[in-house]
């Protein structure tokens, strides 16, 4: 097992293109460290800087706490899977397993063909050991090339979307069967996707990479429910998580109002969430609810709800997903995507904003038209009714809003602490239900946890730098 340390490695490619910027993380011995990211957001440059196919233009590269940025590739004893999976034709199965103990990397005192039966048993080929690459799925195929990697006990794996050419069946049934191999092998494992799923299923703990800049290392737990950036809370869960507009008002001595336009939800001033929030008395901020905090309720119930009118509606087979018109203005990220759902609920052509915020609030000829910067955008509330539930385009619903599980970004993007870590840190907190448990929660055990929030910048969208 190989432990990796990047420090402030930074890579310009020609052309001034910064695909990586000042990028701080370790990966632990023996840990699953999943890469996530849009495309273009310098994934793989990270992992080929890290295999050693590239260099870096800044920074330090660690392995094992040795300076590495020189080593030639061969010597970092690592094992690289890519999305395009590169069998050799002309050779059998067996043969494409035991070529790289052929060449003399040797197996411990396994003989190769001992070694290739083991390791495709392993990968549940053995019957198809004869068998050239052109007479396999591409499931087998990638299975094949993984076995390739693994047969020579590498210390390091570094795998490059290795699924995303297979299709989505596939996908999830080599998801368990990559991460329990690399385990049972002892292999640090550095993983890029911009699969969100495979971030959070496979991983011990997931980097958020965004334009080259870190955005939130944690626990899959961790990440999605204390993102540390309005970025990687918007990216991370399906349903996207409703990020709403809402301007602070405290009436001390009795509630904070998180004004949404319409409608507003009070957090009682006897709640230490609220003083938290009441720091941003009169300025604007965004309020994050995932769709689970969320349920459909009768007109007139106590408690803290939002009321709407059906926009539009998406069934899924287990679910339906509503989105409701509420009067609120949604704030999407750059480079989190608008859905196609503008067009649909007829809301007003988009803005982006320069900066994260700038113009947050204010009146609309402030703000300039750039090619970054959030979106603002009339809101469309989710949330998820079960399936078989009649539901009309227009219907007016009631939802009750679970106030522990709202999260608050200020106008930089970066979340408000209001102080509920402890579920997020598996201390149990009797007195607020945990309804936030997201649908990957996981019953194995996790991997050191070393959230690194405060590490986390960007340099752009107008993210303030945080200081190292
Ligand atoms: N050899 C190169 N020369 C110039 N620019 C490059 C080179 N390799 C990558 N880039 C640029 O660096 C940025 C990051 O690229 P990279 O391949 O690391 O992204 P990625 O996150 O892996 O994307 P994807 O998910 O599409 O594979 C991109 O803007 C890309 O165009
Ligand atoms: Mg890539």
């Amino acid at each position: 097992m190989t432990a990796v340390t990047l420090k402030n490695v930074s890579k310009v490619f020609p052309g001034d293109t910064l695909a990586v910027d000042s990028l701080s993380m370790d990966v632990n011995h023996g840990e699953f460290l999943v890469l996530l990211g849009p495309s273009g957001c310098g994934k793989s440059t990270v992992l080929r800087m890290v295999a050693g196919l590239e260099t870096p233009s800044d920074g330090d590269i660690l392995l094992d706490g040795q300076y590495a940025n020189d080593l030639p590739p061969r010597e970092r004893n690592a094992a690289m899977i890519f999305q395009t999976f590169a069998l050799y034709p002309h050779m059998s199965v067996g043969d494409n397993i035991g070529f790289p103990l052929k060449l003399g990397k040797k197996n411990g005192a396994h003989s190769v063909p001992e070694a290739v039966g083991d390791m495709a048993g392993a990968l549940g080929i053995s019957d198809l050991i004869d068998r050239k690459p052109n007479q396999l799925s591409g499931g087998q195929q990638q299975r094949v090339a993984m076995g390739r990697a693994l047969v020579r006990r590498p210390k390091l794996f570094l795998m490059d979307e290795p699924l995303s050419n297979l299709d989505i069946g596939l996908r999830a049934e080599l998801r368990t069967e990559i991460s329990s191999l690399v385990r049972r092998h002892d292999a640090t494992t550095l993983y890029v996707t911009h699969d969100q799923t495979e971030a959070l299923t496979m991983a011990d703990r997931v980097a958020v990479l965004r334009k080259g800049v870190l955005q939130d290392v944690g626990t899959p737990d961790e990440v999605y429910e204390r993102p540390a950036t309005m970025y990687v809370a918007a990216f991370l869960g399906t349903p996207r998580m409703n990020l709403l507009e809402a301007r602070v008002n405290v009436f001390l001595d009795r509630y904070v109002a998180l004004d949404f336009g319409d409608q507003e939800l009070r957090l009682p001033w006897h709640d230490l969430r609220g003083r938290a929030v009441a720091r941003y008395h009169g300025e604007n901020i965004v309020v994050g609810m995932r769709a689970e905090a969320l349920a459909p309720v009768a007109e007139g119930q106590p408690g803290q709800s939002i009321q709407g009118r059906v926009r539009f509606y998406e069934h899924h087979g287990h679910e339906t997903l509503v989105f409701l018109d509420i009067g609120a203005t949604a704030i999407i990220p750059d480079g989190i995507g608008d859905k196609p759902d503008l067009a649909r609920s007829g809301s007003k052509p988009r803005r982006r904003l320069t900066g994260l915020f700038s113009g947050f609030g204010q009146p609309s000829t402030e703000r300039r038209e750039v090619d970054t910067g959030p979106i603002r955008k009339s809101a469309d509330l989710v949330f998820r009714l079960p399936p078989h539930i009649p539901i009309a385009t227009g219907q007016p619903i009631t939802t009750a809003v679970h106030m522990d599980a709202l999260h608050y970004f200020d106008k930089f993007g970066k979340r408000i602490d209001v102080g509920w870590t402890q579920r997020a840190l598996g201390v149990s907190d009797p007195a607020s239900p945990d309804t936030t448990r997201h649908p990957y929660a996981r019953t194995r055990p996790r991997g050191p946890s070393l959230r690194k929030g405060p590490s986390v910048t960007s340099g752009d969208l107008g993210f303030r730098k945080r200081s190292r």
